[in-house]
């Protein structure tokens, strides 16, 4: 164990929360030693028991490790935790991986930092929850140097089976992040009308849970046939077309006449109306509802 512990990269986690943890944990268990640093020590603990090395500095934990993972609450606690000039020359030759929640402009920025204190950088998102680490199913997507992935790929394969490197460009798996966070909110806040309607008329919830199971697929279907429909540009109806912007205007203002009648908050279904508005103002109510795509810019 110690021979195959020492072919194995050394790795930093800062960052011991919920997902740091997770991550940490999965490194230990492949063999990886692991140095680990949290602001609140306590919850370095239980990951100290199962072998990680807890330093006493952020400085000396990122020294400690030839790859250094960062998972904090978002970039400002990165930044103010490792962007300073101390760090600056310890990490130049090494591996910084961010997982940390941000937005594409935040790792293009960070990349730049670290770039030019001789280090590399990939920018991750995590595609979920802490459970998922370490399992195959555990996805997360990162971007920058494919040669400093394909470096570590043994590491990468410790925190998930399905760790992947979609791009050169640092800012790509936030950008992605966000877009499949968009989808999953309309998802949520669906549901939460949903569940608003069906109490308003005195609907069991499990009633609810029966008809999504016979649904879903149908929507899954309408989803992936919009983005295939938007990437194509087929914006008008055709023989293939599953349903027009004018079918969906229809029920759409069923919802919100009763939504409004039940004095439930529409903000949100008033917000999907203003766009569909726009387009048929624009001359577009019998096309394929796929050409709504074109009127999310503001000021279309
Ligand atoms: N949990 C999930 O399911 C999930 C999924 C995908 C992505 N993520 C992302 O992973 C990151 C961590 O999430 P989490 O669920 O692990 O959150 P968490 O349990 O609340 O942990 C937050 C971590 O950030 C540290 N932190 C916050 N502000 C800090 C500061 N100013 N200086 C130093 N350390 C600071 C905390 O230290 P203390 O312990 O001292 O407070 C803690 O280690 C977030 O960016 C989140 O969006 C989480």
């Amino acid at each position: 164990m110690d021979m195959e512990r020492k072919m194995k990269s050394s790795i930093t986690v800062i960052g011991t929360g919920r997902m740091g943890s997770a991550l940490a944990s999965s490194l230990i268990q492949a063999g990886h030693t692991t140095t680990i640093w949290n602001r609140t020590r306590q919850k370095t603990d239980s990951l100290a028991k199962l072998g990680a090395i807890v330093a006493p500095s952020v400085e000396a934990a990122v020294m400690a490790g030839e790859i250094v993972i960062v998972n904090v609450s978002d970039y400002d606690a990165t930044k103010a935790l490792l962007h300073s000039d101390a760090i600056g020359s310890a990490i130049r030759g090494k591996l910084i991986v961010e997982l940390t929640s941000g937005t594409p402009t935040g790792a293009r920025e960070a990349a730049e930092w670290y770039t030019k204190h001789g280090a590399s950088y990939l920018d991750g998102a995590i595609m979920a929850t802490p459970d998922y680490i370490g399992t195959d199913a555990g996805t997360i997507l990162l971007a920058g140097p494919r040669a400093a992935f394909d470096s570590h790929s043994d590491v990468f394969r410790a925190l998930g089976g399905n760790v992947q490197h979609i791009s050169e460009e640092p800012g790509r798996a936030n950008a992605l992040d966000s877009a499949l966070l968009a989808l999953m909110w309309g998802a949520l806040f669906g549901t939460l009308h949903a569940i608003a309607v069906c109490q308003s008329e005195e609907i069991e919830l499990d009633e609810l849970a029966r008809q999504w199971s016979a649904t879903a697929p149908v929507i899954d279907g309408l989803v992936t046939d919009l983005i295939k429909r938007t990437s194509a540009g087929r914006f008008a109806s055709d023989s293939e077309s599953l349903s027009s912007i004018s079918a969906h205007h229809g029920s759409m203002h069923h919802l919100m006449e009763l939504m409004q009648s039940r004095k439930i908050d529409r903000s949100v279904v008033d917000g999907y109306d203003a766009i569909v508005k726009r387009a048929i103002a624009a001359g577009h109510l019998h096309d394929d509802f796929a050409a709504l795509s074109q009127f999310l810019a503001v000021g279309k």
